[in-house]
């Protein structure tokens, strides 16, 4: 299994970081440009825009990939999903609370021309903070493995 994340201000690499521990593995980081605030939530706006990024290649036929909520589009995780291919694939999505039905709808749209099997997750980043999503991988063993 591989561990991915992309994270502007943290939270998914705390969650990516937090996993990676439970499955014994390092997550592995998608890097982009570092854009302010404001160019990112424009190009946000704009479903299925890819952005490029850089990552390593997966080895693994299951993926986990955890990323933040941003409008209807994360354009570097655009950009890693329609660059690789694998069997299953768990995206696990930290928000602040608001718009996760139509995002879900547009990735579980891109996801299904890239795995075979997907599981989708939405975490409350004040929760995460609060240590709600404590036993978070018992989700995902049944799937996984
Ligand atoms: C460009 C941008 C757009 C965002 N859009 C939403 C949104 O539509 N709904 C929401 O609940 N949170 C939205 N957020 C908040 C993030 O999803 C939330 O803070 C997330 O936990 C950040 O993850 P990160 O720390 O890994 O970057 C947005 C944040 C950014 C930067």
């Amino acid at each position: 299994m591989d561990i991915y994340y992309f994270s502007y201000t943290g939270t998914s690499k705390e969650i990516a970081e937090w996993l990676s521990k439970k499955f014994n593995l390092k997550p592995k980081e998608i890097r982009t440009y570092k854009f302010p605030y404001l160019i990112w939530l424009f190009l946000s706006f704009i479903p299925y825009l890819p952005f490029k990024a850089t990552f390593e290649p997966p080895f693994n036929d299951t993926i986990i990939l955890c990323f933040p909520k941003w409008t209807f589009n994360c354009p570097p995780i655009t950009y890693f999903l329609k660059k690789i291919r694998c069997r299953k694939l768990i995206l696990i999505i930290s928000y602040k609370g608001w718009g996760k039905k139509l995002y879900e709808h547009l990735y579980l749209k891109l996801a299904s021309k890239v795995a075979k099997e997907i599981k989708i997750t939405f975490i409350k980043q004040k929760l995460w903070k609060r240590g709600i999503y404590k036993n978070l991988e018992s989700e995902f063993y049944k799937f996984v493995y």
